[in-house]
């Protein structure tokens, strides 16, 4: 057996090998170890001595949640099944491996989250650019795309794959690519033969997984820079699946221009899925914007909130359906019934279209169906052309519908195993045969009854065990009472007190019960296999009931967050300038008790409100303000309303956000590291058209560094990129920018301080600050007093000897266009040398890159004393 199990191993690769084994998948070797390790079960051995070999093993019934557990973590797993019926084997029962299941390659629903998408992604260089594509087995989407290397994070980021595909040779060496991908996203990366990846080779898996001569009716030019990526995933995934189709049946072009990009620090900091603390769902802006009533909706919500369109057109669009749905609650309210709890048809339909689908299933699908002509018609009375759309596109399956409601039971057994899965009336000769086996259950009532009366034994009882069948039952009590049991009577088993018998008459009546029994079975496994298929015939029309079903299903979850929480519509154009009056932040606003939370407006253009500082308290609000406007921003360009009184969204192509000192422990790079990474990103990726939102950026160093930087990168922004930007910080000294630039606005967060108390009023005014209170906040949150008022005291001394650097004063660090000379007195000696290179260089043409090094190098000659 042991070399079945190495052949195959062999098959299985680098994958964990669940080996059946009676009623257990056991696992051997080094995967044994894993497996002990990972999944906190046993380690034992087969065999002792010298041959022991190491073995841990799972019981089958169980196996699924063990399996998710290890694919969670990154293991990939073959399965690797007896193939053949143990009765029917000669020596040995031939076993193969049937799957390999992977993070990308699930579709079993109990494996896989409800509202969330399941990508498989390749990447491969493709000559200048990348190619890009993805499939999702669960639901068989399928799309592709070419990206420059620059923007491959982004997509990466976005589309949060479960397992990410690389070209072998890249994967084993020193690759930026590799490095990119691992740091845009935390699932695995598995290599990919390099064949697959040839363009020759992955053409054709494409023509033959597709079932097409030409990709040119998909839009695809062969020549296509991701056609190596697409060939190459569509292999891998039906490596894994050993055979067995899966539901792929086109491929669609993904246009990443279309989409205002976001990066993974941009998610993670606008906590668009998951906050960022705990990582968890709630508190996220998904949280507050879920009111799909479907699995296919949710997971198509969350694709949206990550990629927020930039085309006016279509976000006014979508955002005029909500408007309707808003504005006529009969209509919502009935798509809300409608649609409420509706079955997963999107993931039926590919399981379907792929042999597989549980009675449930088609129970499902048949839930689903019935909607269709009700959600078409409550559709059919808007005016929103998306609305409308999908009234003409949800097209009913009147047949397939007739078909599952008269064939199948209502509700149908959950497996094949215990029968009632077909429904009564559906087939006459399953009928006669379960009519029989009702009866046979009636007979041998009978048969004991009359056999008790005829033989005077009143205790007899007919009985039924797998070994023997039907049986009679006589205690030993009741057979002396009687004076012995009949003659024509068989004993087949004594037990302590009682014996049991078979005579003709019950084996006859037994042979034709089990019969009837039996050949009810396999006809309605036979009946269900024909049923399935011939839903499947109609899955991919099914699939686009659901996609349609999904989109009316977000927009219908928008108008009711809308009426619920009074959002308003944002005016979406072009323009430069995003006006809100009254905003809110989505998620504290919902979080806090009605009323609590304090409205702000915000006006940002190009022209005169360009970068805004904002300083102010601990806790006064600020990185909640900057972060609403990102925020209602996104909603704005997602189609959504918003919460604010009034909003004018002039349309950014990119949303950038970045928080100082955000720690990055488990990506193994220093704070500072990070901070300055994720900055330059956005110093080489921002144009004029983007939304740049920083929070304390330069806080990970020294103060004189971090203001430094900050001051530079406030400038670049402004005068380089032109993007507008909102800018939270503690360095007070940066309010003298305003000073310098036309454009650039300070607003500050009201405190009402009295005596030694603060009350913080949450609301924005304009003007800079000096103050921040940071010691109230300490008293606050509970440092012991004396340590307050030791600080207080340091505090004082401090403020009294270090140079004065507030705004206004003549003084202030000199920024802009002409450095001036500064007093001697308050710079040191490496700081006039400083300035004097300064004023020779040429910012225009030195790279941002090298203008951050540079300003690194500045400060640490500053921080150096006695240095020239
Ligand atoms: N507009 C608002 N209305 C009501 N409460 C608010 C508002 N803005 C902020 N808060 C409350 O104040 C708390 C602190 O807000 P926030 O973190 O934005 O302050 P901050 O100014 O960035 O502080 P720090 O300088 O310490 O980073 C929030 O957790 C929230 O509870
Ligand atoms: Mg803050």
């Amino acid at each position: 057996m042991m070399q079945q199990y190495h052949r195959a191993k062999k098959d299985a690769g680098d994958a964990l090998l669940f080996f059946r084994m009676g009623d257990f998948y056991e696992l051997f070797h080094e995967d044994a170890k894993v497996a002990a390790r990972v999944l906190g079960i046993t380690l034992t051995a087969r065999s002792k001595g010298e041959a022991a070999i190491p073995m841990a093993g799972v019981p089958v019934k169980a196996y699924k949640g063990y399996l998710q557990t290890l694919i969670k973590r990154g293991h990939r797993v073959a399965i690797c099944d007896q193939v053949q019926d143990p009765a029917a084997a000669k020596g040995l029962v031939e076993r193969r491996v049937t799957r390999i299941v992977t993070a990308g390659t699930v579709f079993e629903d109990d494996l896989l989250e409800r509202g969330a998408s399941n990508f498989l992604l390749a990447v491969a260089p493709a000559g200048e650019q990348l190619g890009l594509a993805w499939i999702e087995i669960s639901t068989g989407a399928f799309r592709l795309c070419a990206l420059p290397a620059a923007r491959l994070a982004d997509e990466v980021s976005r589309l949060d794959p479960a397992e990410v595909l690389l070209p072998e040779s890249l994967l084993n060496g020193e690759s930026s690519l590799v490095d990119a991908v691992r740091r845009a996203t935390p699932a695995p990366l598995v290599p990919g033969p390099e064949w697959t990846f040839d363009r020759h080779n992955a053409t054709e898996a494409l023509l033959a997984g597709l079932g097409v001569a030409s990709l040119q009716g998909f839009g695809l030019e062969h020549d296509h820079p991701a056609v190596p990526a697409a060939g190459a995933v569509l292999a891998y995934a039906l490596h894994n699946q050993r055979g067995e189709a899966i539901p792929v049946s086109a491929i669609g072009l993904h246009d990443p221009d279309a989409r205002a990009g976001l990066d993974r620090a941009t998610r993670s900091c606008l906590e668009i899925l998951s906050t960022q603390r705990s990582g968890q769902r709630e508190g996220s802006l998904l949280s507050v914007m879920d009111a799909t009533g479907t699995a296919m909706g949710a997971r198509l919500l969350r694709d949206w909130l990550v990629a927020p369109l930039i085309d006016t057109d279509a976000i006014n669009r979508r955002q005029g359906a909500v408007a309707e749905l808003v504005s006529r609650s009969d209509v919502h309210a009935a798509l809300n019934d409608l649609l409420d709890g509706l079955p997963d048809i999107e993931r039926v339909a590919s399981r379907l279209l792929a042999g597989r689908g549980s009675p449930r299933d088609l129970a499902g699908l048949r839930t689903g169906l019935r909607a269709v002509p009700a959600l078409a018609q409550a559709l059919a009375a808007c005016a929103a052309p998306p609305l409308l759309e999908a009234a003409a596109r949800l097209v009913p399956q009147p047949e397939l519908l007739a078909l599952l409601e008269r064939a199948l039971a209502e509700p149908p057994a959950a497996t094949l195993v215990d029968g009632g899965v077909i429904a009564d009336g559906w087939n006459p000769p399953l009928d006669e045969l379960r009519a029989l086996r009702t009866n046979g259950a009636d007979a041998i009532a009978r048969f004991q009854a009359e056999e008790s009366a005829r033989h005077r034994i009143p205790g007899l009882k007919v009985g039924f065990n797998r070994v023997f069948g039907y049986y009679i039952e006589i205690s030993h009590a009741q057979a002396a009472q009687a004076g012995g049991v009949p003659e024509s009577y068989t004993r087949k088993q004594t037990l302590t007190s009682a014996e049991r018998y078979i005579t003709p008459e019950l084996k006859q009546l037994e042979a034709s019960i089990l019969t009837a029994e039996e050949r009810g079975r396999s006809l309605e496994a036979q009946l269900f296999g024909e049923l399935r298929a011939q839903a499947a015939a109609q899955g991919e029309a099914v699939r686009e009931l659901a996609r349609e079903i999904a989109r009316v299903d977000v927009l219908a979850g928008f108008a009711s967050v809308a009426r619920d929480r009074g959002w308003t519509r944002p005016a979406v154009d072009d323009g430069d300038a995003i006006d809100i009056k009254d905003g809110r932040h989505p998620v504290l606003d919902a979080l806090l008790p009605a009323g609590q939370f304090v409205p702000n407006d915000v006006l940002l253009d190009h022209d005169s409100a360009r970068l805004v500082l904002i300083t102010g308290p601990n806790m006064a609000g600020k990185s909640t303000y900057i972060r609403q406007v990102a925020l209602l921003v996104l909603l704005a360009q997602v189609g959504s309303f918003v919460p604010a009184s009034e909003a004018h969204i002039g349309v950014v192509d990119r949303i950038f956000t970045r928080v100082g000192a955000a720690d990055d422990l488990s990506g193994g790079q220093s704070t500072f590291m990070v901070e300055m990474t994720e900055t330059a990103s956005i110093l080489n990726g921002a144009s004029k058209r983007s939304l740049v939102i920083l929070d304390e950026v330069g806080r990970g160093t020294s103060t004189w560094d971090g203001l430094s930087l900050a001051w530079a990168i406030s400038e670049y922004l402004y005068r380089k990129l032109g993007a507008r930007t909102l800018f939270a910080t503690h360095y007070h000294e940066l309010v003298a920018l305003a000073e310098e630039f036309p454009a650039v606005r300070n607003v500050n967060v009201s405190v009402r301080e009295w005596g030694d108390d603060i009350a913080f009023l949450h609301k924005i005014v304009p003007g800079g600050t000096d103050r921040s209170y940071g010691l109230h906040v300490a008293r606050l949150a509970g440092l012991p007093a004396p340590v307050i008022e030791r600080a207080r005291r340091i505090l004082g001394d401090l403020e009294q000897r270090s140079p004065d650097l507030r705004p206004g004063s003549k003084e202030t660090v000199a920024g802009g266009e002409s450095p001036e000379p500064c007093q001697e007195s308050l710079f040191p000696r490496p700081a006039a040398a400083i300035l004097h290179e300064l004023s020779e260089l040429e910012p225009d043409l030195i790279s941002p890159m090298d203008a951050l090094l540079l300003l690194r190098e500045y400060c640490q000659r500053l921080e150096t004393p006695g240095e020239p």
